[in-house]
């Protein structure tokens, strides 16, 4: 049976685009949910500024409470001061972000892509010498939302940005929900080609509700790894027009029925998706929590 490795990014993608901070003994609670339910691989927090996300501000406290319980936990980190709190705290994995295209690095990060690049060598340096491991995230890999259209060409400056650093492991984001099976096809086959060492992650957005026919098509392109938000949360909140990830427990129903394992327990991620619907005292957008699993 072919497996599906899907990462949990609810904490992180799902919690810095709400209006609440959300108390860290409730995002705990979630994590031990999800790790219950099954993930193995969680994007836990942020170690970002505060000022800049504060609702991921307790990000040190979130990581040691679920340290050492099963789980390979991930962060994402923008900088070496980023790097240097993630690792401090424990973090497995380190997601380094750089937008392909240059307004939204910009605005997110406020830096060029060529400034934040440069950033990746002190940073795969600072991970090597703690045995942890580093990921490259690549936000808005399918479109821009300030720019339109975003060539291979751009992916692949900061894929090899990051391969020249010895960072293999890559995520392609899909920030506004602009990815179309086309795009998905043209860039995994682009990459693959250009590529042939790096393994690729999949993190669509639903903005315009095809996240999971995205996931169709990077199957067909041999990509087995993809990240997920519980109930549909999520989104950047320096990209105009951004809303949630593809939902966990949507893409956890439709491998199952394709027969494709996960080793996710659905009834549990679905009772933790309404956990945190009412956490955060508003409708989540999953569509599996509604409606239930076939009979
Ligand atoms: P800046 O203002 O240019 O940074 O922000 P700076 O270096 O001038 O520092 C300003 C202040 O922040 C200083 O503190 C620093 O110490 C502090 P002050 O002197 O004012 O008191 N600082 C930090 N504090 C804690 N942790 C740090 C850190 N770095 C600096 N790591 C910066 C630049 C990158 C810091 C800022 O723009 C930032 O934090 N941005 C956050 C961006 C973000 O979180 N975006 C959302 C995640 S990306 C995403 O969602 C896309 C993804 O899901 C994939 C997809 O969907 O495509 C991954
Ligand atoms: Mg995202």
């Amino acid at each position: 049976m072919t497996e599906l490795t899907i990462t949990e990014v609810g904490m992180r993608d799902g919690l810095q685009m709400e209006s609440v901070f959300v108390p860290t003994n409730q995002k705990i609670q979630i994590g031990l949910g999800l790790i219950d339910a099954g993930l193995q691989r969680i994007e836990a927090t942020s170690f970002v500024s505060p000022k800049a996300v504060p609702q991921l501000a307790d990000a040190t406290e979130v990581i040691s409470e679920l340290r050492g319980r099963g789980a390979t936990l991930a962060a994402l980190v923008p900088n070496p001061r980023g790097a240097e709190r993630a690792l401090e705290a424990g973090v497995d994995e380190l997601v380094m972000f750089i937008s392909a295209s240059e307004t939204h690095n910009r605005h997110n990060v406020n830096r060029s892509v060529a400034e934040s690049l440069e950033n990746i060598a002190p940073m795969a340096q600072a991970v090597a010498d703690s045995k942890r491991s580093l990921r490259a995230a690549v936000s808005t890999a399918f479109g821009c939302p300030w720019q339109g259209n975003v060539s291979a060409e751009e992916v692949a400056r900061v894929i090899e940005g990051f391969a020249a650093q010895g960072v293999g492991a890559v995520t392609l984001g899909d920030t506004t929900g602009m990815a179309t099976p086309p795009i998905v096809r043209h860039l995994c086959a682009k990459l693959a080609e250009w590529f042939p060492e790096v393994e690729l992650t999949l993190h669509f957005h639903n903005t315009r509700g095809i996240g999971l026919v995205n996931v169709i098509a990077g199957l067909e392109a041999g990509i087995t790894r993809y990240e997920s938000a519980l109930g549909g949360l999520g989104g950047c909140p320096f990209a105009k027009g951004a809303s949630g990830n593809i939902c966990t427990e949507d893409l956890v129903y439709l491998a199952a029925e394709m027969g494709l394992e996960t080793g996710l327990d659905l009834r549990r991620l679905i009772n933790l998706a309404e956990r945190m619907q009412e956490i955060l005292g508003h409708e989540l957008s999953g569509q599996v929590m509604k409606a239930g699993p076939r009979l």
